[in-house]
Order: structure tokens, then sequence, then C-alpha cells
């Protein structure tokens, strides 16, 4: 799931820079974080800091004041790396004023580009991939040394594990905590396997540590993070195994997913439980009694399916047909029958035909998201699709396709939440409302956004509201007591 790409979806993607700070052991530099892509980003984004604040580096939101500027970037779509390159630009032209900044390019896009930035386009000093982060600092010295400075090198072992990220771009009540690295699945359309590399699982214990320590510091929320959350398993080490595969004593000591989530949710049972992003080939029932058995594991399921086609979903190497994803929305109905449901959908991949993505808008019509992230196919350079498919479907078609999938899932939003009328639900509180002072927004166990007057209630409170109106994103109501 996209946080900046949030809702509407191929339209502008903005960034967020992470909050100034200033640390003990300074060394007199400001480095300037700014984000793109997915949670796992962000969350990395924090880890990032982490590491260069351990060496004295401090944190700073004004580009202006800055001695380095990181961006961690994405290469999911091509319009995700326009945007970054857009950014690019604009640090140059503060490097022109200030000629001793250095400038590095963090994440899917370094990984994907590599050495091609410093070569080609000379408008980077640094490239540093999602694993080599713990290198920063030497990698900082390089360039200090007049060199140009890259670490692309993908690990199978790296989880960060035993760093702690600092929460520098929240708000005090909610934090994502990364479960897994990486990606195994290969998705014909995608480029995460290429830029993140193998799937690891992290050692539990670390995320029970982290989990804790943000209840102590007042979280409300956690979100686990992974590419594919249900194939989680640790055995003892972390690389992807099949539990069939393990021996008799890794499987002793292993934990999966349904595990980890009774283990997390017994923290603190104030603190909410989110996980993204779910996959319909591993989502087993016992996940969903896991859901079912712990109140404060919120009640949504982000399960993506790509292409409501069987064609399609063999073509995009998803591991599942039709009948199988329905199957797991059955299974979300009998165990949680109150569920709400999210996905992603991809228009116009190699070869789909109007049939086809009508079978698109029937799966929709089926499971009736809640909300959905919705993608025409961009062709990604090296991965499976572009070698072996023809990006053949006009771009107008994609974009009338887009359009039909768009306007529907509309349609179902504002049905979903019209449910809610009436309804009084807790509302954890996240932040003062963006169209006025007066009002404060949360969101509910559903994952609905739900906007309320602010009276005496405070961030990090759960509030109880009444619904009183909704419109097709958002919920209004009134704190009852
Ligand atoms: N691991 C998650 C998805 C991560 S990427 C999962 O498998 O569900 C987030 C979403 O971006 C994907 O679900 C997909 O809908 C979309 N996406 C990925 N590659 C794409 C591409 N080449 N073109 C368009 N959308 C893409
Ligand atoms: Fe990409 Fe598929 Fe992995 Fe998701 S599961 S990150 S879509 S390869
Ligand atoms: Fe995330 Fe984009 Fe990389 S979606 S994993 S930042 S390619």
């Amino acid at each position: 799931m996209l946080r900046t790409e949030e809702k509407v979806i191929d339209e502008a993607i903005q960034g967020e820079a992470l909050d100034g700070r200033k640390v003990p052991n300074s060394n007199g530099r400001k480095v300037f974080i700014e984000s793109y892509g997915c949670q796992m980003n962000f969350s990395d984004s924090e880890i990032v800091a982490s590491i260069l604040e351990k060496d004295g580096y401090e944190t700073t939101k004004l580009l202006h004041e800055a001695d380095i500027v990181f961006v961690n970037t994405c290469s999911i779509r091509e319009k995700a790396e326009q945007t970054v390159r857009k950014r690019l630009t604009v640090y140059n032209k503060h490097k022109r004023k200030n000629p001793k900044m250095i400038i590095g390019v963090l994440g899917c896009m370094a990984e994907r580009l590599k050495s091609k930035f410093l070569e080609e386009e000379k408008i980077v000093d640094l490239v540093v991939g999602p694993d080599a982060y713990r290198d920063l600092p030497n990698l900082v010295r390089e360039v200090d040394g007049g060199r140009k400075a890259v670490n692309v090198i993908l690990s199978k072992e790296e989880t960060y594990g035993d760093i702690a990220p600092v929460r520098l771009g929240g708000n005090g009540v909610t934090a994502f905590v990364s479960i897994t690295r990486g990606c195994d699945n290969m998705c014909t359309f995608c480029v995460v396997p290429f830029t993140r590399g193998r799937e690891r699982s992290r050692d539990p214990e670390s995320i029970i540590q982290e989990v804790r320590e943000l209840s102590l510091a007042g979280y409300r929320e956690v979100t686990l993070l992974g590419q594919n959350v249900d194939s989680y398993l640790w055995y003892g080490g972390g690389l992807k195994k099949e539990f069939a595969n393990l021996s008799d004593e890794e499987k002793e000591k292993s934990t999966n997913f349904a595990q980890l989530m009774d283990r997390v949710a017994q923290v603190d049972r104030k603190i909410r439980i989110r996980f993204s992003t779910s996959h319909p080939k591993d989502m087993t029932d016992d996940v969903l009694h896991a859901m079912a058995r712990h109140d404060n594991i919120c009640d949504y399921i982000h399960l993506p399916f790509q292409s409501g086609n069987s064609r399609i979903l063999e073509m995009m190497n998803r591991g599942y047909t039709r009948k199988w994803y329905m199957n797991r929305i059955d299974a979300i109905r009998r165990i949680l029958p109150t569920c709400s449901i999210s996905a992603d959908i991809i228009s116009g991949f190699c070869s789909e035909t109007e049939e086809e993505h009508q079978d698109t808008l029937s799966m929709m019509e089926y499971v009736k998201y809640h909300f959905s992230y919705m993608f025409k196919y961009s062709e990604r350079p090296n991965t499976m699709a572009q070698r072996k498919y023809p990006d053949d479907i006009p771009e107008e078609t994609k974009q009338k396709r887009l359009a039909e999938i768009i306007e529907l899932q509309q349609k179902h939003s504002h049905e979903q939440l019209k449910k809610d009328l009436g309804k009084t639900y807790e509302v954890l509180v996240e932040g003062v409302s963006k169209k006025s002072d007066d009002e404060l927004y949360g969101r509910n166990t559903h994952n609905s956004v739900i906007v309320f007057p602010r009276e005496n209630y405070k961030v990090g409170e759960y509030v109880m509201v009444k619904v009183e109106k909704c419109t097709s994103a958002t919920l209004k109501g009134k704190a009852v007591k």
C-alpha cells in the first residue's frame, strides 16, 4: 500500500521530509531526508536517520539549510521515477548556491540504476541501496574525501532488526514496524524483487521489543510491514523457506505470521495492530482466526487482487486464480463477518482483453471493496513482463479501463461508508483536520477516516464517535460519551 499515492492514483506524487531533530553528540552537519514510495521506504528513512544520528548528524526539514540531501526513492511505476528526477533537479539548484552540499539517492531507484546516476547524469554524489544503510557514514566520508560513493549490495540477512528507528515522520500515535524485507514472489510486472532483494523475516524478539518500546513511548497503533506479511517465517534464521522444508528443530522454534500476530497483540491491549500487505496465495485461515481472537487487531485487510481474470493472473505470476481469490474473500466473510477489505488493481496489463477487464470489474462487484489503490500498467525495465510480453494495450485503453475501475470503486466506497451512518465507532485520534482547526480526524477499526468536532479531545486518545454523514472517502460524526 502506498502512502504517497493514497486514494487516487497516477496523479502527482508527493514526497515527505522527516522532521528536524538535534542530537547531543552533534557533528554540526544537517541531513534532509525525503521519502517517496511505499510505507517500507518511509520506515527505512527512519532507520537511516537513526544510523546517521549515532554518527552525530542532525536532521532538518528545511532543504536550504541541509549539508546532505537524501532522497529515498521508488521505482514501482515510471511516474514515481519521474517525480524523483524532478526533485533531483531542485536539489541541484540548491547545490549551486551551496557547492559543498552532498546529494544522495537511496532506496529502490538506487538499486535499479546503480552507478548510472553517478556516471551518466552527474547529478548525485552518492547511491545507496536498501540493504546498505549501515554503510552510510563511511560512504559520506568517502564523498567528503572527494570521491563519488556507491553501495548497492543486496543482502540475504539484513533486517536492521537491532536498529531502533527514530520516529521523525509521524504523529507520535501510529508507527510502522517492518517484519520482512525483500520479496521472492516474482510477479512479472514488479521491480520489487530486483530492488529489494531476497525475502527475509525479522527475528520476532526484535519485533516484540520494538512494539514494547513504542507502547512505552505512548504509541497507540502499529502497522506490521512486509511485501507479503503472510509468508513471514522465523526458524532461527529468516531467509525465506517453506515450512515443509524446515528441519524438525527449526519447525520446533519457528514463528509464522499468525503466531507473530498472537504475540504482538498481547504486548499492549491498548495498541491497535494493522498489517500490510496480505497476499491472496499465502493468507491462511489461521491468520484470520488470529485476527478474530484479538480485539486489538483491526478488522481490516488489504488484499490486492491486481486482475479478476485467471489468464492475466497466470501471466502476472501471482500464484492464484480468480476462484482461489474468491475463496479467500469467502473465508474472510465467514471468519470475520464485518471485516473491511481494500485492494490494489492494475488496468491494461499486457494482452488484457475487454472481457478480461470486465472480470476485474465483476470481482470488484463481488467484494465491494472499502477502497482501492488503482494503477495503469507501467512497464518496468528488466522485469519478466518486459522481457516476455509486449506492452500492447494502448494508453487510451489503459486510461479508459482505469477510469471505469475508479468510478466503480467510488460507488462502492460510498455504499460501504453509507452502511456506517448511525453507527458508533472507537476512533483513534491521529491529528487535527486539514480543513479546520476545530475538527479532529482518526480512523476506526475498518481503516475508514472519521472527522469530528474537536471539543476537548486530544491526539492519541480513543474516542467513541457516532457517524452522522459520509462522502465517498470520509465519515463525519460527533463524539458520544
Ligand atoms: N507486495 C504488494 C505490492 C507492492 S507494490 C503485493 O503484492 O500486493 C504496490 C502495488 O503497485 C501493487 O500491488 C500493484 O498493484 C502496483 N504495481 C506494481 N508494479 C506495477 C507496475 N509495473 N505497473 C502498475 N502498477 C504496479
Ligand atoms: Fe511485487 Fe509481487 Fe512481491 Fe508484491 S508480491 S512486491 S507485487 S513481486
Ligand atoms: Fe516500495 Fe516503490 Fe520500492 S513501492 S519497495 S519504494 S519500488
